[in-house]
């Protein structure tokens, strides 16, 4: 998080732009300071933001507490208490970091796709439920979709297909449950009003082996909040690393970035952990919620030309390869992004 601030920090002195930064706590250090996960205060600054950039909450020290009063139900209520409804997770792997996919090099060069996953239904916010049975237990999850629910993220996908290559890819498990079977038709519904869309349905079984087999066929990836989760995990790995990939959830109000990984605890503390993530999820809310996609290319082609001259941090050097620590990415990171400056008012003033 401090190098991504860092960067936003960056922008805002060479591109005159005034943010302002309040922090809060949420998630495991939430629960220590609070006794919750996501204090009320810290949702009323959320709310009254212009954009959330949220960092990884977790740890085994807090895996124990039953789960209404763990870190992940913070993340749960925040996305809830927001309405952020849509999550938005793209998957590009940068060419010089290619061979750290588990894909042939042919394949991983034709994965770029985007996974728009529904982020406030399905399984996630249905009822859960234990009771006693007489084998021991018995657990309920309910999945719940609503026709509203469907049409409002299928109209983003859409759209998202629409300004890219107009291809969408409907994923659900319609030959088995009731919510994929609205799913389906909502969506096949709304594609006469798209007509120059080339929607595809998948099922989610299907989908996982053709991300492998066939990433090329994939430019806008739509699907339900537990499919959504799994497959972009798998769309990680085929970009080279869960440490790469940002994500963007939207709804009425602020949205809110966030990097798809987790916290790493055993990465806690030794300067090892790679600020990649947070880093694009701060350039991807410069880009999305204010408008600034100059210094979010700023941003990006840094990072880009950083990786293509080897610098690299312990999750993504090659066996027995040299890698730098977060800080040291970070300082590296910022002296590239001033020299670009540096070059293009040169060529300016020449
Ligand atoms: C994610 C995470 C969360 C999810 C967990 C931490 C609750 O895996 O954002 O992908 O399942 O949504
Ligand atoms: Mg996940």
């Amino acid at each position: 998080m401090q190098a991504a601030v860092n960067v936003l920090k960056d922008c805002a002195t060479e591109f005159g732009h005034r943010f302002e930064f309040a922090e809060f706590p949420f998630g495991g250090c939430a629960i220590d300071s609070t006794g919750a996960p996501l204090p009320a205060e810290t949702l009323a600054a959320c709310r009254a933001s212009d954009a959330v950039l949220l960092g990884a909450v977790g740890g085994p020290r807090w895996d124990s507490l039953p789960v209404g009063r763990r870190p992940e139900s913070g993340l749960l209520a925040l996305r809830q208490e927001l309405g952020l409804y849509i999550n938005l997770r793209p998957i590009r792997p940068y060419p010089a970091l290619r061979t750290l996919s588990p894909l042939t090099a042919n394949r991983a060069g034709q994965v770029d796709f985007e996974i728009i996953r529904e982020l406030a239904g399905d399984i996630y916010f249905g009822k859960h439920r234990v009771e006693a049975d007489p084998s021991g237990e018995r657990a309920t999850d309910e999945a719940v979709y609503t026709t509203a629910e469907v049409e409002r993220i299928a109209q983003y996908g859409f759209a998202r297909a629409q300004a890219r290559k107009k291809r969408l890819a409907s994923v659900d498990k319609a030959n088995v449950l009731a919510t994929s079977q609205l799913w389906r038709r909502t969506v096949t519904r709304m594609a006469a009003s798209h007509p120059d869309i080339h929607l595809d349905h998948l099922y989610v079984d299907n989908a996982a082996m053709q991300m492998v087999l066939a990433p090329a066929q994939f430019d806008v990836i739509l699907t339900s909040n537990l499919f959504g989760d799994i497959l972009s995990d798998l769309g990680a790995a085929l970009a080279g690393s869960i440490g790469l990939i940002p994500s963007m959830s939207c709804g009425p109000g602020p949205s809110l970035y966030e990097p798809i990984h987790g916290s790493a605890p055993s990465l806690a503390g030794k300067d090892v952990a790679s600020p990649v993530g947070q880093i694009l999820s701060a350039s991807m809310m410069l880009r999305e919620s204010f408008g600034l996609a100059r210094e979010a290319t700023w941003i990006e082609s840094a990072l880009d030309r950083l990786f293509s001259s080897g610098v690299r941090t312990a999750d993504i050097a090659e066996p027995g390869a040299a890698a730098v620590g977060c800080r040291e990415f970070g300082e590296r990171l910022h002296a590239e992004m001033l020299q670009t400056l540096q070059h293009h008012r040169q060529s300016q003033n020449a």
